[in-house]
């Protein structure tokens, strides 16, 4: 049984894709702070699953996490990097507090994540599906502290695929979802131009199940009630 690991795993776009993970038979390990919220979608899940409390903003608490995981599975063969946080505000209004929460872990703990599982993903010739955003290659006022992570981290993926070809580098690239993000609620109606995290792990599903030596190097997938942006 292939495992995947799914950080950012306790709601919204994490929790939907552990689920599809679950329906395509990988085993699970599954990390986020709300380690409650993920024992309950453990019993939730028809496949073995591991969860644990996961930091993405300390390497200490990565470290820790990807130890116990490959204690016990022995090999990763998918890493969803998933954990993210956002703030919004002009640039000279947002806090120095909220910027660097948004680098620790959108940047450096997507850094973290990739590089703790490197290792063995190259054992495995495995694949690490890296969430951005759309916003990874665009701007837009009251953005930019956010959107100036998620162009960081594409060019992390980037760099990663060039110094790990043997490794499948995926940059998820949604438009808006109707989650917990930035403080919002799930509920949202679709009209407001948002996608379902459903959705989105629906079309990773159908990625997932393209044959290993096809390479998806990126995907933006934005709901039609979304205005096109580029
Ligand atoms: N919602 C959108 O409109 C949207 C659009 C494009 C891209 N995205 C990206 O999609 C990803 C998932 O976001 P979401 O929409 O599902 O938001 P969400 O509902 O707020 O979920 C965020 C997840 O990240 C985890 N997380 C936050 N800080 C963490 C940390 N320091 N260490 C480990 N886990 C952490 C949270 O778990 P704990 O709090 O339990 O740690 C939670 O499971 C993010 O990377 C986000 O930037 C979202």
């Amino acid at each position: 049984m292939k495992l995947a690991v799914v950080t950012g795993a306790s709601r919204g776009l994490g929790r939907a894709i552990a689920k599809v993970l679950a329906e395509e038979n990988y085993a699970l390990a599954l990390g986020a702070r709300s380690v409650g919220e993920l024992e309950k979608l453990a019993e939730e899940l028809d496949t073995e699953v591991f969860y644990g409390y996961l930091d993405v903003s300390s390497w200490e608490s990565v470290e820790d996490f990807s130890w116990k995981v490959l204690e016990r599975f022995g090999g990763v063969d998918l890493v969803v990097a998933n954990a993210g946080v956002g703030y919004f505000g002009r640039l000279e209004e947002i806090s120095d507090e909220d910027f660097k929460s948004m680098v620790e872990v959108n940047l450096l703990g997507l850094w973290r994540t990739i590089k703790a599982f490197l290792p063995s993903l190259k054992d495995r010739k495995g694949t690490v599906v890296a969430v951005t955003s759309d916003v990874s290659a665009r701007v837009f006022p009251g953005g930019g502290a956010y959107v100036s992570t998620k162009w960081g981290a594409r060019a992390l993926v980037r760099t990663f695929q060039l110094e790990n070809p043997e490794v499948r580098f995926l940059e998820l690239r949604p438009g808006a979802i109707d989650t917990y993000f930035a403080g919002s609620r799930p509920g949202k109606p679709k009209e407001h131009g948002f996608l379902k995290p459903e959705e989105v792990a629906e079309a990773l599903r159908c990625l997932l199940r393209l044959p290993p030596d096809v390479r998806v190097e990126e995907l933006m997938l934005r709901s039609t009630y979304q205005r096109p942006e580029f």
